[in-house]
């Protein structure tokens, strides 16, 4: 089954600078957890019990996070706040943090955790998309088509033709509701998108994926593309897309972010 995850977290989130210079967009705040906590949880309430996160050098934020904090928590025990130190609980032994020397996309990111991942079917969580789900979380989902398949799937959404100029878009015949047999998939097509159906970063990959990974060259100045590598996948293995059920945030939108966090503090206070 799917137990290991990889969590990209490299970029330099320059859609999102000055901010992105000293906080990393997978740490903005939504109600009192940082965005990729929700991934992360996510992630596990799904099945997965280990996931690498591929950070970068200026990322280290992230790492802190996820670490113990001896002195709050000797300072919460002392003061009687202990109450407080359920609110912090992560599960350190399922993360795993490893660094992507040069900012050469997400392709190459997800390529480093080849050696973690061992040959076994894999999950990829592109932490600034939050899909917020009233029943199975949209991972879950993706796990779902995997078990009946045995093939690489991708979680998709219906974009709005204006902006699918910023996504992977796919081609496919739907097999069965909200199921797509792909043929081919497109990154940010400037014209004729060849669907109104785009990758919004959940997959679940095969672990073929890494050699078409490890095919790729890199050129200066351009990004290893996650995209070139599935449709090298689509030549030999078949490959599915899925509809997530859940409404997603892009929290690098500032419109998104705006959502989300009203999402968050209505669901709290409910
Ligand atoms: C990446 C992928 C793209 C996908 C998108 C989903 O693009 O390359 O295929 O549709 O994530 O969020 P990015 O947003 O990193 O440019």
């Amino acid at each position: 089954m799917i137990k290991k995850a990889i969590i990209p977290a490299a970029g330099y989130g320059t859609r999102n600078l000055p901010i992105t210079k000293v906080l990393p967009k997978e740490m903005f705040p939504i109600g009192v957890k940082p965005a990729i906590q929700y991934v992360i949880e996510e992630a596990l309430e799904s099945g997965i019990e280990d996931i690498l996160l591929v950070v970068s050098r200026s990322k280290n934020l992230i790492v802190d996070y996820f670490d113990e904090s001896l002195e709050l928590e000797a300072f919460l025990e002392r003061n009687n706040k202990e109450h407080l130190l359920s609110k912090m609980q992560i599960p350190k032994q399922q993360l795993y943090f490893t660094r992507q020397p040069y900012a050469r996309g997400l392709g190459d990111a997800i390529r480093i955790g080849e050696r973690f991942i061992n040959n076994e079917p894999f999950a990829v969580l592109l932490p600034d998309d939050i899909i917020m789900s009233k029943g199975k979380h949209g991972l879950c989902e993706l796990i779902d088509v995997y078990k009946k398949k045995q093939s690489s799937v991708i979680g998709l959404k219906e974009i709005e033709q204006n902006m699918l100029h910023q996504y992977g878009v796919i081609k496919g015949k739907e097999t069965k509701s909200g199921i797509y047999k792909m043929k081919d998939i497109i990154e940010k097509p400037k014209k004729n998108p060849p669907s109104n159906l785009a990758a919004v970063g959940r997959y679940i990959f095969t672990p073929a994926i890494f050699s078409h990974l490890n095919d790729l060259q890199y050129v200066a100045g351009q990004e290893i593309q996650l995209t070139d590598a599935i449709r090298k996948l689509l030549i030999n293995e078949k490959c599915y897309g899925k509809i997530l059920s859940g409404k997603r945030y892009d929290i690098a939108t500032p419109k998104d972010y705006l959502d989300i966090i009203n999402k968050v503090h209505y669901l709290n206070n409910m």
